[in-house]
């Protein structure tokens, strides 16, 4: 990410971490909208709880947009125990169109493009990383195969 973009990203969460839990439950609430299936992932979930842990993790990443390498094993941590949430590569597509709609809705009108862009660049690090190291989860419990 550019520098640009971090300071971008940086000034629109700002603006949003007052409201952290307004925010968190129009997030939900687009969620499931976009995709209903999801909401069975979240059935036995403290929402209240939930809504907290999404917005200081999104917090932690923030603040570190600018030295990622450092909390890379924190990340894949965070996908590996997502591979056990039964949480699918499809689903972060989701998640991130109702992430960029959140911040569409909190922010309007500025959430210009540019903002919008750095935040699609920021979340989509984050989610690769976490995808990886949830696909390694997946095949690590394959059965294996007879030779
Ligand atoms: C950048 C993306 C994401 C972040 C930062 C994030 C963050 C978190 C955090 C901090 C927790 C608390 C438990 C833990 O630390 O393991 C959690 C749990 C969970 N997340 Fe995510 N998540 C992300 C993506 C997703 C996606 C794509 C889904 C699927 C729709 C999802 C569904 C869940 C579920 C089902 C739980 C478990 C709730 C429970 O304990 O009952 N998350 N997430």
């Amino acid at each position: 990410m550019t520098p640009r973009q971090i300071a971008l990203v940086r000034e629109s969460f700002a603006r949003v971490a007052p409201i952290a839990d307004v925010a968190a439950t129009i997030f939900y609430d687009r969620l499931f909208t976009l995709d209903p299936s999801v909401r069975r992932l979240f059935a036995a979930t403290d929402m209240v709880a939930q809504r907290r842990n999404l917005m200081q993790t999104l917090a932690v990443v923030v603040a570190n947009l600018d030295r990622l390498e450092g909390i890379i094993p924190a990340v894949e941590a965070l996908g590996r125990r997502h591979a056990g949430y039964s949480v699918g590569a499809d689903d972060f597509e989701t998640v991130g169109a109702a992430l960029l709609d959140t911040l569409e809705i909190g922010l309007k009108p500025d959430f210009t493009a540019e903002t919008r862009d750095a935040w699609a660049t920021a979340y989509g690090l984050l989610a690769s990383v976490m995808i990886a190291a949830g696909a390694s989860v997946d095949a690590a419990s394959q059965e294996p195969t007879a030779a």
